[in-house]
Protein backbone atom coordinates (compact mmCIF):
# COMPACT_ATOMS: atom_id res chain seq x y z
CA UNK A 1 0.00 0.00 0.00
CA UNK A 2 1.21 3.78 -0.35
CA UNK A 3 1.07 6.42 1.62
CA UNK A 4 1.73 10.28 0.90
CA UNK A 5 1.33 11.47 4.41
CA UNK A 6 3.02 14.68 5.14
CA UNK A 7 6.31 14.47 7.18
CA UNK A 8 6.00 14.79 10.80
CA UNK A 9 8.19 17.79 12.51
CA UNK A 10 11.57 16.77 13.07
CA UNK A 11 13.51 19.91 13.43
CA UNK A 12 14.05 22.49 16.34
CA UNK A 13 11.97 25.17 13.94
CA UNK A 14 9.37 22.57 12.54
CA UNK A 15 8.81 21.89 16.17
CA UNK A 16 8.59 24.73 17.55
CA UNK A 17 6.04 25.94 14.51
CA UNK A 18 3.51 23.08 15.54
CA UNK A 19 3.97 24.12 19.43
CA UNK A 20 2.99 27.96 18.74
CA UNK A 21 0.67 26.84 16.66
CA UNK A 22 -1.59 24.37 19.51
CA UNK A 23 -1.04 27.46 21.24
CA UNK A 24 -2.24 30.29 18.92
CA UNK A 25 -5.01 27.66 18.67
CA UNK A 26 -5.31 27.28 22.64
CA UNK A 27 -5.88 31.21 23.15
CA UNK A 28 -8.23 31.49 20.30
CA UNK A 29 -10.58 28.66 22.05
CA UNK A 30 -10.27 29.98 25.67
CA UNK A 31 -12.42 33.26 26.05
CA UNK A 32 -10.96 36.10 27.72
CA UNK A 33 -7.02 35.70 25.94
CA UNK A 34 -5.17 39.04 26.28
CA UNK A 35 -5.19 40.41 22.66
CA UNK A 36 -1.31 41.65 23.24
CA UNK A 37 -0.44 37.90 24.08
CA UNK A 38 -2.51 36.63 21.19
CA UNK A 39 -0.81 38.74 18.84
CA UNK A 40 2.97 37.96 20.44
CA UNK A 41 1.96 34.27 19.58
CA UNK A 42 0.70 34.55 16.26
CA UNK A 43 4.27 36.88 15.20
CA UNK A 44 6.34 34.17 16.57
CA UNK A 45 4.04 30.96 15.13
CA UNK A 46 4.78 32.84 11.75
CA UNK A 47 8.52 33.39 12.31
CA UNK A 48 8.94 30.04 13.45
CA UNK A 49 6.52 28.48 10.75
CA UNK A 50 7.98 30.33 7.89
CA UNK A 51 11.81 29.65 8.19
CA UNK A 52 11.67 26.39 6.76
CA UNK A 53 9.99 27.19 3.55
CA UNK A 54 12.01 30.27 2.82
CA UNK A 55 14.83 28.06 3.03
CA UNK A 56 13.54 26.03 1.09
CA UNK A 57 12.04 28.45 -1.80
CA UNK A 58 15.62 30.27 -2.08
CA UNK A 59 18.28 27.03 -2.24
CA UNK A 60 18.78 26.00 -5.64
CA UNK A 61 15.87 23.50 -6.63
CA UNK A 62 16.21 19.55 -6.55
CA UNK A 63 17.52 18.17 -9.83
CA UNK A 64 14.43 15.81 -11.17
CA UNK A 65 16.23 12.71 -10.32
CA UNK A 66 16.06 13.80 -6.61
CA UNK A 67 12.76 14.92 -6.87
CA UNK A 68 11.74 11.60 -8.20
CA UNK A 69 13.77 10.09 -5.46
CA UNK A 70 12.01 12.04 -2.74
CA UNK A 71 8.41 11.40 -4.33
CA UNK A 72 9.12 7.56 -4.01
CA UNK A 73 10.20 8.13 -0.77
CA UNK A 74 6.90 9.65 -0.12
CA UNK A 75 4.77 6.78 -1.38
CA UNK A 76 6.25 4.00 0.41
CA UNK A 77 4.42 2.68 3.50
CA UNK A 78 7.31 2.48 5.65
CA UNK A 79 5.04 1.13 8.18
CA UNK A 80 5.07 -2.43 6.57
CA UNK A 81 8.78 -2.86 7.37
CA UNK A 82 10.11 -4.26 10.44
CA UNK A 83 13.09 -1.47 11.17
CA UNK A 84 13.14 1.91 12.27
CA UNK A 85 12.72 3.36 8.95
CA UNK A 86 10.16 6.27 8.12
CA UNK A 87 10.40 9.20 5.35
CA UNK A 88 11.27 11.55 7.55
CA UNK A 89 14.62 10.08 7.55
CA UNK A 90 15.61 11.77 4.15
CA UNK A 91 17.41 14.78 4.37
CA UNK A 92 15.97 16.81 1.53
CA UNK A 93 16.40 19.59 -0.55
CA UNK A 94 18.45 22.17 1.56
CA UNK A 95 20.89 19.83 2.90
CA UNK A 96 20.90 18.04 -0.41
CA UNK A 97 22.22 21.14 -1.72
CA UNK A 98 24.54 22.30 1.17
CA UNK A 99 26.20 18.92 0.58
CA UNK A 100 26.56 19.51 -3.09
CA UNK A 101 28.52 23.00 -2.26
CA UNK A 102 30.52 20.83 0.27
CA UNK A 103 31.60 18.22 -3.02
CA UNK A 104 32.46 21.54 -4.88
CA UNK A 105 33.78 23.52 -2.00
CA UNK A 106 36.50 20.17 -1.06
CA UNK A 107 37.05 19.70 -4.86
CA UNK A 108 36.09 16.37 -3.75
CA UNK A 109 36.53 13.03 -5.64
CA UNK A 110 36.23 10.82 -3.43
CA UNK A 111 32.66 10.76 -0.49
CA UNK A 112 31.80 8.22 1.28
CA UNK A 113 28.12 8.64 2.97
CA UNK A 114 27.44 6.63 6.09
CA UNK A 115 23.57 5.77 6.01
CA UNK A 116 22.53 5.88 2.72
CA UNK A 117 18.72 4.88 3.36
CA UNK A 118 16.87 5.55 0.46
CA UNK A 119 20.02 7.41 -0.95
CA UNK A 120 19.14 11.12 -1.08
CA UNK A 121 22.22 12.33 0.62
CA UNK A 122 24.40 9.92 -1.72
CA UNK A 123 22.56 11.47 -4.98
CA UNK A 124 22.82 14.52 -4.45
CA UNK A 125 26.85 14.97 -3.63
CA UNK A 126 27.27 12.33 -6.49
CA UNK A 127 25.67 15.13 -8.88
CA UNK A 128 28.20 17.56 -8.11
CA UNK A 129 30.84 15.13 -8.31
CA UNK A 130 33.18 15.27 -11.59
CA UNK A 131 32.64 12.23 -13.89
CA UNK A 132 35.56 10.44 -12.30
CA UNK A 133 33.89 10.86 -8.78
CA UNK A 134 32.66 8.13 -6.62
CA UNK A 135 30.61 7.85 -3.63
CA UNK A 136 30.44 4.74 -1.12
CA UNK A 137 27.46 4.71 0.42
CA UNK A 138 26.56 2.69 3.65
CA UNK A 139 23.47 1.01 4.58
CA UNK A 140 22.61 -1.84 6.78
CA UNK A 141 19.10 -2.74 5.72
CA UNK A 142 18.89 -5.07 2.75
CA UNK A 143 15.51 -3.47 1.62
CA UNK A 144 16.22 -0.03 1.87
CA UNK A 145 19.69 -0.58 0.14
CA UNK A 146 17.58 -2.36 -2.88
CA UNK A 147 15.33 0.30 -2.74
CA UNK A 148 17.95 2.86 -2.87
CA UNK A 149 19.77 1.13 -5.70
CA UNK A 150 16.34 0.83 -7.57
CA UNK A 151 16.53 5.01 -7.70
CA UNK A 152 20.29 5.28 -8.52
CA UNK A 153 19.38 2.83 -11.69
CA UNK A 154 17.00 5.63 -12.66
CA UNK A 155 19.43 8.59 -12.03
CA UNK A 156 21.86 10.02 -14.46
CA UNK A 157 24.65 10.48 -11.82
CA UNK A 158 23.74 6.85 -9.51
CA UNK A 159 26.36 5.06 -11.44
CA UNK A 160 28.86 6.98 -9.52
CA UNK A 161 27.37 5.05 -6.42
CA UNK A 162 29.07 2.27 -4.89
CA UNK A 163 26.80 0.41 -2.50
CA UNK A 164 28.21 -1.36 0.43
CA UNK A 165 25.77 -3.36 2.92
CA UNK A 166 26.37 -3.98 6.07
CA UNK A 167 27.77 -2.76 9.43
CA UNK A 168 28.92 1.01 8.85
CA UNK A 169 31.92 -0.09 11.16
CA UNK A 170 32.58 -3.28 9.49
CA UNK A 171 32.28 -1.47 6.03
CA UNK A 172 34.44 1.53 7.38
CA UNK A 173 37.26 -0.70 9.40
CA UNK A 174 37.20 -2.26 5.40
CA UNK A 175 37.83 0.83 3.69
CA UNK A 176 40.81 1.49 5.87
CA UNK A 177 42.64 -1.56 5.07
CA UNK A 178 41.96 -0.78 1.42
CA UNK A 179 43.93 2.33 2.15
CA UNK A 180 40.70 4.37 0.74
CA UNK A 181 40.82 8.31 1.67
CA UNK A 182 38.09 9.93 1.07
CA UNK A 183 37.78 14.15 0.46
CA UNK A 184 34.34 14.45 2.23
CA UNK A 185 32.17 12.19 4.56
CA UNK A 186 28.60 12.71 5.79
CA UNK A 187 27.97 10.65 8.80
CA UNK A 188 23.81 10.27 9.25
CA UNK A 189 23.74 6.56 10.68
CA UNK A 190 22.92 5.16 13.83
CA UNK A 191 23.51 7.94 16.21
CA UNK A 192 24.77 6.08 19.30
CA UNK A 193 27.50 5.06 17.11
CA UNK A 194 28.56 8.40 15.78
CA UNK A 195 31.20 8.61 18.22
CA UNK A 196 33.01 5.31 17.19
CA UNK A 197 32.23 6.38 13.29
CA UNK A 198 34.29 9.81 13.77
CA UNK A 199 36.75 7.82 15.73
CA UNK A 200 37.22 5.02 13.21
CA UNK A 201 37.24 8.17 10.67
CA UNK A 202 40.40 10.11 12.50
CA UNK A 203 42.54 7.38 13.60
CA UNK A 204 42.54 5.30 10.35
CA UNK A 205 43.19 8.57 8.42
CA UNK A 206 40.32 7.75 6.02
CA UNK A 207 39.83 11.47 5.56
CA UNK A 208 42.01 13.42 3.38
CA UNK A 209 44.34 16.23 5.31
CA UNK A 210 42.13 18.62 3.52
CA UNK A 211 38.55 17.02 4.09
CA UNK A 212 35.66 17.91 5.63
CA UNK A 213 33.27 15.55 7.61
CA UNK A 214 29.75 16.94 7.84
CA UNK A 215 27.60 15.37 10.42
CA UNK A 216 23.56 15.18 10.19
CA UNK A 217 21.17 15.43 13.58
CA UNK A 218 23.85 17.27 15.40
CA UNK A 219 20.54 19.19 17.19
CA UNK A 220 18.88 16.37 17.20
CA UNK A 221 15.35 18.17 17.84
CA UNK A 222 16.64 20.14 20.76
CA UNK A 223 16.68 17.47 23.05
CA UNK A 224 20.26 17.96 24.12
CA UNK A 225 19.28 21.26 25.23
CA UNK A 226 15.57 20.76 26.47
CA UNK A 227 13.82 18.85 29.21
CA UNK A 228 13.00 16.41 26.50
CA UNK A 229 15.02 12.93 26.63
CA UNK A 230 15.24 10.14 24.07
CA UNK A 231 18.50 8.22 23.74
CA UNK A 232 19.28 9.28 20.12
CA UNK A 233 19.16 13.39 22.32
CA UNK A 234 21.73 11.25 25.33
CA UNK A 235 23.74 9.93 22.48
CA UNK A 236 23.96 13.56 20.44
CA UNK A 237 24.55 15.06 23.88
CA UNK A 238 27.74 13.40 24.26
CA UNK A 239 29.08 13.29 21.21
CA UNK A 240 28.64 17.11 20.61
CA UNK A 241 30.79 16.82 24.28
CA UNK A 242 33.10 14.90 22.85
CA UNK A 243 33.47 16.75 19.79
CA UNK A 244 34.17 19.85 21.65
CA UNK A 245 37.25 18.31 23.59
CA UNK A 246 38.86 16.26 20.89
CA UNK A 247 42.11 18.01 19.88
CA UNK A 248 42.80 16.81 16.66
CA UNK A 249 39.73 18.73 15.13
CA UNK A 250 38.11 21.74 14.63
CA UNK A 251 33.99 22.05 14.12
CA UNK A 252 31.21 24.27 14.15
CA UNK A 253 26.99 23.54 14.61
CA UNK A 254 25.04 24.98 11.39
CA UNK A 255 21.32 25.06 12.54
CA UNK A 256 20.38 23.45 9.29
CA UNK A 257 17.22 21.15 9.45
CA UNK A 258 18.13 18.89 12.53
CA UNK A 259 22.12 20.59 12.78
CA UNK A 260 24.46 19.59 10.91
CA UNK A 261 28.33 19.95 12.57
CA UNK A 262 31.14 20.42 10.00
CA UNK A 263 34.44 18.87 11.03
CA UNK A 264 37.88 19.27 9.82
CA UNK A 265 40.83 18.22 11.24
CA UNK A 266 42.62 21.23 13.59
CA UNK A 267 46.02 22.54 11.79
CA UNK A 268 48.96 21.49 13.76
CA UNK A 269 49.92 24.39 16.52
CA UNK A 270 53.03 25.99 15.31
CA UNK A 271 55.43 26.95 17.74
CA UNK A 272 55.59 30.70 18.56
C1 LIG B 1 18.71 9.16 8.72
S1 LIG B 1 18.83 7.81 7.66
C2 LIG B 1 19.92 8.39 6.40
C3 LIG B 1 19.29 9.42 5.47
C4 LIG B 1 20.08 9.68 4.24
N1 LIG B 1 21.44 10.10 4.54
C5 LIG B 1 19.38 10.74 3.39
O1 LIG B 1 20.04 11.71 3.01
O2 LIG B 1 18.20 10.61 3.09
C6 LIG B 1 19.86 6.70 8.56
C7 LIG B 1 20.18 5.40 7.83
O3 LIG B 1 21.27 4.77 8.53
C8 LIG B 1 21.08 3.40 8.49
N2 LIG B 1 21.84 2.76 9.56
C9 LIG B 1 21.50 2.66 10.87
N3 LIG B 1 22.46 1.98 11.53
C10 LIG B 1 23.42 1.66 10.64
C11 LIG B 1 24.65 0.95 10.73
N4 LIG B 1 25.08 0.43 11.88
N5 LIG B 1 25.38 0.80 9.60
C12 LIG B 1 24.96 1.33 8.42
N6 LIG B 1 23.78 1.99 8.28
C13 LIG B 1 23.03 2.16 9.37
C14 LIG B 1 19.55 3.23 8.65
O4 LIG B 1 19.13 1.95 8.20
C15 LIG B 1 19.03 4.39 7.82
O5 LIG B 1 18.74 3.99 6.51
Amino acid sequence: MSTTQQPRPVTPASILAHRLQALVRLGEEQPGTDPALQAGLIEAYQLAQGLDPYLDRFSTPASPALHALEQRTREHDWSAGSGPLEQEMLSGQVEGQFLKLMVHAVRARQVLDIGMFTGYSALAMAEALPPDGRVVACEVDEAVAAFAAENFAQAPAGAKIDVRVGPAGQTLRRLASDAEVFDLVFLDADKVAYHSYLDILLSHDLVAEHGLICVDNTLMQGHPWTAQRSANGDAIAEFNRAVAEDPRIEQVILPLRDGVTLIRRASPTQPS
